[in-house]
């Protein structure tokens, strides 16, 4: 269980900030948070395309600026070879959070490699144990943390702020530099700034988690149909990082629903 944390801001002093970054563009949104924050800071990086930008940004910023990901042990070989090719352009130490073990063989001996694909509450199981639970571990060492969640991408994002309150996670501070981009110019900033980028946005992948859980999607879908496609409703379409569940409560529905 992550600690709770007091607020390092109030609610007012959240929605000020919020006043003051709306139309702001991400690079201001960064310089404050890692003069406040840093190096009780860090970007939760998947390697996306949102990522790759907001790391080049940090950098550019603080070249010690912090960053880490959850391995979950399950990535596309395409995102393996990026995350080493952000090392050596970066000269980063990306932190990789694991999951443990022990939850890891108790899941699969219980439910099988590839549960995720028997119900919602199996791949939320798996999404909990390979995902939320590092999470809560990387989260132990930071006041504040960035994501590149952007308002567009979802039915779920479409109100997030670029600072929030995160009350799942001990209240921590969350922010979302990129909330007001659009996919496209994520993408100039990128081919600007000569960013690598995972080699599968190039094949028909423009939203990318775990190898067994994302497939390409055609020109016409929405970007991210390929996402756990075989599960219908776009609103439970997260792994459990940015929406309030417990992984208490979602081993208590896999439980339920075995
Ligand atoms: S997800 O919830 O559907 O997987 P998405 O792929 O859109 O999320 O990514 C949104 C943000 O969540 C990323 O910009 C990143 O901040 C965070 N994130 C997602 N997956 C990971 C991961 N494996 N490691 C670290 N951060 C992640
Ligand atoms: Fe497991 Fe799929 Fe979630 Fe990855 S995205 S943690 S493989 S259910």
């Amino acid at each position: 269980m992550l600690e709770q944390m007091e607020p390092l801001l109030s609610n007012e002093e959240i929605e000020e900030k919020n006043r003051e970054f709306e139309g702001k563009s991400p690079e201001a949104v960064l310089e404050w948070a890692i003069e406040t924050f840093h190096p009780r800071l860090a970007l939760s990086s998947s390697f996306g395309a949102e990522d790759v930008a907001l790391i080049d940004m940090m950098w550019r910023i603080d070249p010690s600026a912090r960053v880490f990901t959850l391995e979950t042990l399950r990535l596309h070989t395409e995102t393996y070879t990026l995350m080493d090719q952000i090392r050596m352009r970066y000269g980063m130490d990306v932190e990789n959070y694991y999951p443990d073990m022990e939850q890891v063989a108790g899941m699969v001996k219980e439910h099988g490699f590839n549960l995720f694909y028997k119900s919602e509450e199996f791949r939320k199981l798996c999404c909990g144990i390979r995902k939320m639970e590092p999470l809560d571990r990387a989260l132990g060492t930071v006041d504040a943390w960035i994501s590149g969640l952007r308002r567009d991408q979802a039915v779920t994002r479409v109100d997030i702020g670029k600072v929030e309150l995160d009350s799942a996670h001990g209240n921590r501070i969350k922010i979302n530099p990129l909330a007001e981009w659009s996919s496209d110019k994520v993408w100039a900033y990128i081919h600007e700034n000569k960013v690598p980028y995972n080699e599968l946005h190039d094949n028909g992948f423009p939203s990318i988690g775990c190898a067994p859980c994302t497939r390409a999607v055609s020109p016409d879908e929405d970007p991210r149909a390929g996402r756990w496609w075989w599960e219908s409703d776009p609103n439970s379409k997260e792994c459990g990082l940015h929406v309030i569940e417990t992984l208490d409560s979602i081993k208590a529905a896999a439980e339920k629903g075995r």
